[in-house]
């Protein structure tokens, strides 16, 4: 039976260099995948996961098979403001003055997906967030193709808006 084990950061000085290198590489590796089609070099990968870490109640984790990172979700606590752009007026003036917690990064390696990782990832996101803060609403947005995605939020109670990202208007919102 492999050991797995979740470890949760919130600050940048406290990941780990070869969890980071190995996460960064994952995250290459997962957004190479269709529907995303992105190119990331190991250096950015790395700035965009620890740039999760930007803000105070902001959490990272990832998910381990013994020293090698086979999972990440992070995400930080914003304002309706910081979408302003992305999301139509009618969907930001609902948000507006919701206690909002942005769910920015979630992945997991190919070879270990359907074994309930992802689940337990946002989950945990989830929990850690509604510890430091009452009546937080969970947002993020996806590919409208993204289909194990869906299934994932879905169970996990998150809706689709239907509101189109202003700038990937193939995304939309979902909040829970
Ligand atoms: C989305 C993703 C994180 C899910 O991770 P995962 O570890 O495979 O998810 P889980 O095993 O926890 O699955 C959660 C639930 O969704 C279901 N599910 C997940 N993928 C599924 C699929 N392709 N088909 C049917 N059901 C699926 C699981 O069966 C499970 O439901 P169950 O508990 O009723 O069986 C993973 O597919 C991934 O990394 N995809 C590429 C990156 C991505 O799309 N990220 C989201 C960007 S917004």
């Amino acid at each position: 039976m492999e050991q797995i084990s979740f470890i949760s950061y919130q600050n940048k000085e406290d990941v780990p260099k070869n969890h980071l290198l190995s996460a960064a590489k994952l995250y290459c590796r997962i957004w190479e995948e269709e529907p995303w089609n992105e190119k990331w070099s190991i250096e950015v990968a790395s700035d965009k996961l620890l740039g999760v870490l930007s803000k105070e109640g902001a959490t990272l984790i990832f998910c381990l098979i013994k020293d090698e990172v086979v999972g990440f979700t992070g995400g930080k606590p914003i304002v309706a403001e910081e979408l302003s752009g992305r999301v139509n007026e009618k969907l930001l003036n609902e948000l507006n003055n919701v206690p909002l917690f942005l769910v920015a990064e979630i992945g997991v390696d190919s070879l270990q997906r359907g074994k309930g990782i992802g689940q337990k990832l946002l989950l945990k996101l989830i929990d850690t967030a509604n510890a430091d803060c009452d009546n937080l609403r969970f947002i993020l947005h996806t590919d409208i193709t993204a289909e194990s995605a869906k299934i994932l939020y879905r169970k996990l109670g998150f809706k689709d808006t239907h509101s189109v990202d202003l700038s990937i208007t193939n995304h939309t919102y979902w909040i829970r």
